[in-house]
């Protein structure tokens, strides 16, 4: 069955798009599909593709989703459902739609069986798009930046990811993933105790470090491991992908 993993957070900024491509190279050894559910259009900027180039994006598979299959863009390590910026314009153009937050559930629904793994990146927003992100998915996984906002931020992702398990039972939390992390703070430290105290298990070992290599392979539109295997943020998104998805993560990591 297929895993569809929303990461999700409201707040802006907090590593969920480097999250979403990072962990898709690591599984790549499978069938994987990443969604580009943001009109900023970083995941789509990040995998290489221009927007601007797009003619037609997930808007048009949440439209028509028999339209799906022919808007997947495959890439080196895995496939793509690209967006642009067109995409702001869904929340008001599906606004008197009975089923507006199952758009994009009903434009994953004729691919979702040939891929193990479909990972969605969402804005940071607690509306329309986080709403259609979660209520498609099995497992939501939130990033957390160890900061006083962030951490209060918190609450509101979480409680969404509630709201929507009502009418979507299938999903479950399933990590909040401490990102951008510098051990050399104070702050950090102190954000990561009271989260770690509160959370848990829910709050995987590994923490995703700051390091420029992540913000680097953006611009180069690769996963940091395609574009500096040895730096640390590469080595913790496979030490990641190994403690949340049981070891089935790429062999060469
Ligand atoms: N661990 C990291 N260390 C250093 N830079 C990072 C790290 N993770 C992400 N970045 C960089 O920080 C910026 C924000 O990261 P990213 O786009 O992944 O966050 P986001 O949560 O998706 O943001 P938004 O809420 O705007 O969608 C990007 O330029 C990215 O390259
Ligand atoms: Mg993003």
């Amino acid at each position: 069955m297929t895993d569809i993993i929303a990461v999700v957070s409201h707040k802006g900024g907090t590593g969920k798009t480097s999250l979403v491509q990072n962990l898709a190279y690591e599984l790549s050894h499978q069938r994987v599909l990443v969604v580009d559910l943001d009109p900023q259009s970083n995941l789509t900027i990040g995998c290489g593709r221009d927007p601007g180039d797009l003619e037609r994006t997930v808007l048009h598979a949440m439209d028509t989703p028999s339209e799906t299959p022919d808007l997947v863009v495959p890439l080196a390590h895995f496939d793509l459902l690209p967006a642009n910026l067109d995409l702001a314009l869904a929340e008001q153009h599906f606004a008197g739609h009975y089923d507006r937050n199952d758009k994009l559930k009903d434009a994953l629904q004729p691919i979702r069986d040939q891929y193990d793994y479909i990972l969605i990146d969402s804005p940071p927003n607690l509306g329309f798009f986080a709403f259609n992100t979660l209520t498609a998915a099995t497992r939501a996984i939130v990033t957390l930046q160890c900061q006083p906002y962030a951490y209060r931020a918190l609450n509101g992702t979480l409680q969404l990811v509630e709201l929507v398990r009502k009418g979507n039972p299938a999903l479950h939390l399933q990590a909040i993933v401490l990102t951008m992390y510098d051990r050399r703070l104070t702050l950090t430290q102190s954000v990561e105790h009271t989260a770690r105290n509160r959370f848990g298990e829910l709050i995987p070992k590994t923490v995703i470090p700051s390091n420029v290599s992540i913000a680097e392979a953006t611009l180069h539109g690769t996963p940091v491991a395609v574009y500096a295997p040895r730096s640390t943020g590469a080595v913790a998104y496979c030490e990641l992908a190994k403690e949340l998805f049981n070891g089935n993560q790429k062999a060469d990591g």
